[in-house]
């Protein structure tokens, strides 16, 4: 091995979700290594920053709901102490979401999402098809119905991770920019990993925080390996010249054809348009079929849309976890945490993980709010249905 370095706290993955698991446990006094080639890099570069607790509602994940109105509720502190201590802007948009019908079924469909928000205790409004067009005058004639939700707002991810890394920087985060290799495991614990250029770095605790690939990580025994899968996205993005501005002044969502498309405008001009949901493995091709969906189905909301100049195609793969919700804490093998498997809200849950993850990392317990997303769950229910 051709050197060695040592820390509290050795956080394998540089994403939106272990670099605020750095800052925030560099912030308690621990000692912080980063290993990614890239920090900043990867999902946070496609995703579009939708902060959506209440329009992204989805039956069965009632207890994921808390955690992420838990998250939302924290960030606009959040970010205004990242834009203090960093000096960088984040895109933080508290413009709200429009969430529309194109036809009949769509809006049945939105009103149960209406009448189950409410039994959920948030708050959205309906309103009819002229409502929201006197709301978002560039939505297509057809739009049946929608509804508004002022709670929902914004962040520009790229901006997010370039202030998030500043930040572990300035808290005295180092940086090995390289890919971990290898899990180091002594005496049942782990105690740090190889990296890819031959570097052992050792750690009193080994956070996995790398997104998608967190269960690809050699070394780390099967009962301790999370759960997580890649789910493709494929996300365009165009710009809005200044003579057409402002062409939406909010999120605008909708289900078209059993697919969700999502336009999130920016105050800088880019608007971006997501997403497809493709089960393919490692595969990041940006397709011609995935851009066409896109495009038609943005085009059927906002037909406007198609003056607009295409500026980039992008796609990322999401942790996705067997029940949507992420894995926070100890994992089944002493010396390991996870911070991974936040599916689709990774952006949305980045201030209550880095808060949860810090606490854990220096109490050995999770916060209240967390503690339905142990590890442990799974290990729990996996035991479970071995035969007796
Ligand atoms: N939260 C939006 C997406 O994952 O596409």
């Amino acid at each position: 091995m051709s050197s060695s370095r040592t820390s509290d706290v050795l956080v394998v993955g540089g994403g939106i979700i272990g670099l605020v698991t750095a800052w925030r446990a560099a912030q308690r006094g621990l000692s912080v290594t980063v290993a990614d080639p890239e920090p900043g890099g990867g999902a946070a570069q496609v995703a579009a920053g939708m902060l959506a607790a209440v329009t992204e509602l989805h039956y069965g994940e009632q207890t994921l709901l808390g955690l992420n109105l838990a998250s939302a509720a924290r960030y606009p502190d959040f970010a205004a102490e990242l834009t203090e201590l960093t000096g960088h802007g984040l895109g933080y948009r508290r413009c709200g979401t429009l969430a529309v019908a194109l036809d009949t079924d769509d809006r049945a469909h939105l009103r149960e999402l209406h009448a189950f928000q409410r039994e959920s205790g948030l708050e959205s409004e309906w309103l009819s098809g002229r409502e929201c067009r006197r709301l978002e005058p560039m939505l297509a004639p057809g739009v049946r119905g929608g509804l508004r939700v002022d709670g929902d707002h914004q962040i520009d991810p790229r901006r997010l991770a370039a202030a998030l890394v500043a930040a572990c920087e300035r808290a005295g985060v180092v940086f090995h920019r390289e890919w971990a290799e290898r899990l180091t495991v002594t005496a049942g614990r782990a105690t740090g990993c190889v990296l890819r250029d031959g570097t052992a770095s050792s750690a009193g605790q080994v956070v996995l925080a790398a997104g998608s690939l967190s269960g690809r990580l050699a070394g780390v025994p099967d009962e301790a390996l999370p759960p997580v899968r890649p789910v493709k996205g494929q996300v365009l993005r165009l710009s809005v010249p200044r003579r057409y501005a402002p062409f939406l002044s909010r999120t605008v969502r909708a289900v078209v054809r059993g697919s969700h498309v999502y336009l999130v405008p920016r105050l800088d001009g880019e608007l971006v348009v997501g997403a497809t949901s493709e089960e393919l493995g490692w595969d990041t091709t940006v397709t011609a079929g995935g851009v066409y969906e896109l495009l038609r189905d943005a085009h059927e909301l906002v037909p406007g849309i198609t003056e607009l100049p295409l500026t980039e195609t992008r796609a990322g793969l999401r942790p996705g976890s067997p029940d949507n919700a992420p894995l926070l804490g100890p994992a089944a093998l002493e010396g390991l945490l996870l911070a991974t498997g936040h599916f689709r809200n990774g952006v949305l849950l980045a201030p209550v993980t880095g808060d949860a993850m810090a606490q854990v990392l220096t109490t050995g317990e999770l916060p209240d709010v967390a503690r339905p997303f142990t590890p442990r769950r799974f290990r729990a229910a996996a035991l479970s249905e071995q035969p007796a």
